[in-house]
This record gives C-alpha cells, sequence and structure tokens, in this order.
C-alpha cells in the first residue's frame, strides 16, 4: 500500500448522527471498519436542524460565501469516533422537519440542497480542509452526493479519484433541467452521454457517468442493475459501465447486533437461553403462539413487499405461527398490519413507528424475521437475523440472496442452510416459504443446527472493508 489513503464519504445520513434507513448504517460503520485497512476516513453530512448544537463544540475548517443562495460554513468534529464533517448553510438545511422532507412533504428545493452537498464535497476534495487534511478519493453515496463526481470530474481536477456506491437505485435525484445554470453545471454537458435523463436532470446519472468507479452494496444488485427489471431506466449506463463496477456486501456492527450484548444474553453455545428473550418479546407485543414466531422490522413499503403478508398470514396462523411487526410508513401498508392484529389477536402484533431497542428485543427473541423486498440493493436485517440465529425468510433479490443459504434439501443435507429463500417475490412463494419453515420448526434438532449455521455466518465488515480498501488502492492517484 502506497502510505494511509484518505478518503472523503459524503452522504446524506450517517450514524449516530441522522438515521432514515441502512444507508445511515453503512455510512457510521465504514470509518471505524476501514481504519483497520489504514484507511483515514472522514464523512461529510449536512447540519439539519437537529445537529446544528453539536457546532459549538466543533472547528471551523471550510468556509463558502455563496453556496446557492447563502453562505456556508463547514465544521470538524469527532462524534463517537467518526471524523465527521458538519455542513452548516441554515439556508438550505435549518428547517423544521426530515433530511428529505417537512410537514408538506418533500422539500421542493431537494435538488439544490444535495447539490450543495456535492459541490462542498468536491471543493474540499479539491482544496482541502484548514486543518491540511486533503482525500486521496471522495466516495460519493446515493443521489445526494451524486454530483459530486461530476463536479470534480467537469473542475478537471484529476488528481482526486472519485466512487459512487449505489444504495437504492429508486431513488435517482430528479430535477427540472433549468436548474443546469444554478446548479454550476456546464451546458454542453447537457446530453444524453452526460447529464440528461428524460428532458432532465439526475444526480445519481451524473454520478454513475462521471465517476471512476461505481459501487453497488452486494454483487447481486450489481449483476441486477445491468438489467431492465432492476435498473430502473439506469441499466444501460450500468451496462456501459460494467467494467467499473464493483458489487460489495454491507456488513453489520457485530458490536451493536450480538446476541451476547443484549440484556438477555445468549451465544450459540447457550441457544436455548434464547427463550428467555421470546417470553420478553412474547409480553412487550401481548402474544401467546405456541408455534414459530417471526418478526419484521421494515420500512412498510412497496419495496420491502409488505403488501404480501396480509394475504398468506391466515395459513401461518392457523398451523401454529405468530407475528410481531415494527414499521412504519405507507398509511395503507400500516392499516392493514392493524387489522391483522385485531383479526388474530395474541397471535399478531404490531407497533407502528421506530423504535431502535425494541428491534434489538425482536431480533433477539424473534425465531424468524420476513423480508419479502421486491427488491433489496442489500438489506440489513436478514443480517441481524442471521447472527441472532433468528431464521431468515428472504425474497431471492439482491443481497438477500448473496447472504442467505435456502434450506432446500442440497444445503440440509450438506449441513450448510441458514434460512429460507424463495422466488419469486409474490404470494404463493412465500406462503411456500412459511409453510417450509413451519416443516423445519417441526424438527427441531434440524431447526437448531440451521440457527447455529446462521449464528456462525460472517456478517461483520471486516471482509468488505478489505475489498473497499483494495478498490481506493486500485484506483487512487
Ligand atoms: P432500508 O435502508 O432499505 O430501509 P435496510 O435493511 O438496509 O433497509 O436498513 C434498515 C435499517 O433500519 C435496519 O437497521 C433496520 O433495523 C432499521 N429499521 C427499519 N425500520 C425500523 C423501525 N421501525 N424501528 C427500528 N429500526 C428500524
Ligand atoms: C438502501 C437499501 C438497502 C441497503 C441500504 C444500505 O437503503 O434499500 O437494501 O441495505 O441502502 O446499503
Amino acid at each position: 500500500m502506497a502510505g494511509e489513503t484518505r478518503v472523503l464519504s459524503v452522504a446524506s445520513e450517517c450514524v449516530p448522527l441522522l438515521k432514515t434507513g441502512g444507508l445511515a448504517d453503512v455510512v457510521g460503520a465504514l470509518p471505524a471498519a476501514i481504519a483497520a485497512e489504514g484507511v483515514d476516513m472522514r464523512v461529510l453530512i449536512p447540519a439539519y436542524r437537529s445537529l446544528r448544537w453539536r457546532l459549538e463544540t466543533m472547528e471551523q475548517v471550510f468556509d463558502e460565501a455563496d453556496l446557492f443562495g447563502g453562505p456556508a460554513r463547514v465544521f470538524l468534529g469527532d462524534v463517537s469516533g467518526i471524523r465527521v464533517l458538519l455542513l452548516d448553510a441554515p439556508h438550505l438545511y435549518d428547517r423544521e422537519g426530515g433530511p428529505y422532507s417537512g410537514p408538506g412533504g418533500d422539500w421542493p428545493d431537494n435538488p439544490i440542497r444535495f447539490a450543495a452537498l456535492s459541490w462542498m464535497g468536491a471543493r474540499i476534495a479539491r482544496e482541502g480542509t484548514s486543518d491540511g487534511w486533503r482525500p486521496h478519493i471522495l466516495h460519493a453515496h446515493d443521489w445526494q452526493a451524486g454530483f459530486a463526481p461530476a463536479y470534480m470530474a467537469f473542475s478537471g481536477a484529476r488528481d482526486v479519484a472519485t466512487v459512487i456506491t449505489v444504495h437504492n437505485m429508486a431513488f435517482q435525484g430528479w430535477a427540472k433541467a433549468d436548474l443546469l445554470g444554478y446548479l454550476r453545471l456546464p451546458a454542453w454537458e447537457f446530453h444524453p452521454g452526460s447529464l440528461e435523463y428524460y428532458g432532465g436532470l439526475s444526480s445519481l446519472k451524473a454520478g454513475l457517468v462521471t465517476a471512476d468507479w461505481i459501487t453497488t452494496v452486494s454483487p447481486n444488485y450489481a449483476a441486477e442493475l445491468m438489467r431492465p427489471e432492476a435498473g430502473m431506466g439506469l441499466q444501460g449506463i450500468m451496462s456501459s459501465r460494467a467494467s467499473h463496477v464493483t458489487g460489495i456486501l454491507n456488513g453489520v456492527d457485530t458490536a451493536v447486533w450480538s446476541p451476547e450484548a443484549e440484556e438477555r444474553p445468549y451465544t450459540i453455545r447457550t441457544l436455548r437461553r434464547k427463550a428467555d428473550s421470546r417470553i420478553a418479546l412474547s409480553a412487550a407485543f401481548g402474544l401467546d403462539v405456541p408455534g414459530p414466531l417471526a418478526i419484521v422490522v421494515s420500512r412498510l413499503t412497496h419495496q420491502k413487499g409488505i403488501d404480501l403478508i396480509p394475504d398468506v398470514l391466515p395459513g401461518f396462523i392457523e398451523a401454529g405461527g405468530g407475528l410481531a411487526v415494527l414499521g412504519s410508513g405507507d398509511p395503507a401498508m400500516e392499516s392493514a398490519m392493524r387489522a391483522l392484529e385485531l383479526r388474530y389477536p395474541g397471535r399478531v402484533g404490531v407497533r407502528i413507528g421506530y423504535d431502535e431497542g425494541l428491534s434489538h428485543l425482536m431480533f433477539a427473541g424473534g425465531d424468524a424475521v420476513i423480508v419479502p423486498s421486491r427488491f433489496e440493493p442489500c438489506g440489513l436485517t436478514q443480517m441481524y437475523g442471521l447472527r441472532y440465529g433468528t431464521l431468515p425468510v428472504v425474497a431471492q433479490v439482491g443481497g438477500l440472496a448473496d447472504s442467505v443459504i435456502s434450506a432446500n434439501p442440497a444445503a440440509v443435507s450438506a449441513g450448510v442452510a441458514t434460512g429460507i429463500v424463495f422466488a419469486p417475490t409474490t404470494g404463493d412463494a412465500l406462503a411456500a416459504a412459511l409453510r417450509r419453515l413451519m416443516e423445519l420448526w417441526s424438527d427441531q434438532s434440524l431447526w437448531q443446527h440451521i440457527q447455529r449455521n446462521a449464528m456462525r455466518h460472517p456478517v461483520g465488515w471486516e471482509a468488505s472493508a478489505r475489498e473497499y480498501a483494495a478498490l481506493y488502492d486500485r484506483i487512487r492517484r
């Protein structure tokens, strides 16, 4: 390795600062994971209103007089061991609400808000911060940072290499073409081979076209994105760049997600103590379930296939199963879940909302975790399921297919199964998977064997951090 590699990670979310989904988990876990590989990573994220109090203890390292309509400053500080750069631009980020939306829905100026983040990422990459730090690599995440590699490419600066990671192709950062000049993008790049996308702009496309390298959060998703069914309009770009695309499976933070660290700890050797957590979970949801207790911890959206559950659940309940759901999202899906709870008192429990602590109890106490996604770039909850011996029942898409070995007869006789994988993502296939789950449950020694396989399956960051480090080494100039 040519000395320590410095990387500027640019993203809209980062645990523990702010999280709406797995993106934040990954952006927050990478710096520590990759430090072990000799990479010095800083994370640039906007100083949303909920984060501004932190600025007081941070050091100002950069400023810009006019960042798309107002002044901006960048502050550096340490948050839980992460070197964080907070971009303070009150006219863009100091608002009541979430990172992408307020009381009235998505912020109409989102294209500008995140182009601004990308612009600052590119400036810091070119000029460094006032403490003398300058990255070798700019690593952009998803559409929110998609313009960062583009600003780099159009600036002509060639000494900093760029990577973009696709966590979710469904969000493409679409903007009207007439913003081109305002966003400081060159007019001559507005053509289908570069910035133009269906008559407008897409920050994700801009990143995919201009970054030196593209990664996705699982190898299978990288392959899927080259096909129309999953590429969502950008499959042509993805295939044309195939030789510069790598799928690197996410890891999970195994210190945070560990059955040994739970309130009622258990390990692979003391697996029977998992029953204590199941009792606590049942009490929390008011459940009394004779057979396997399945859980769902998820955004309740079309992507996640939550709408398939109401049709298949009656068969599972009649066979003795139960279900605990934690999630929020689509109002129709929220009420469908509530209706199931009313229909099956004592067998189905539902919590609408976001609750990190409860989610831990659910993975510890559940017997299986259901992830029936229509598409899933990586997915983290199936990995928590593996770690906790809470058997994942997953659709055969994206990273779900890359992380679970289905208990088909071959895998069972080879002794390697870790869960159940079903395809396609339909009610019939999910129902069949739940019947298979019941079969496995009826043979408790086989069930426990699969649980132990699951718990032994490596889900930490080590291997993936090595892959990112190798990629940085390969492209750094
Ligand atoms: P996505 O990012 O598409 O939502 P992931 O599986 O990558 O899917 O990540 C979701 C993350 O959010 C996981 O850490 C999961 O445990 C967490 N999560 C989702 N919904 C909830 C909820 N209602 N309460 C607590 N944690 C949740
Ligand atoms: C996105 C994807 C999810 C992935 C996460 C982190 O939110 O929907 O599958 O695990 O990003 O990469």
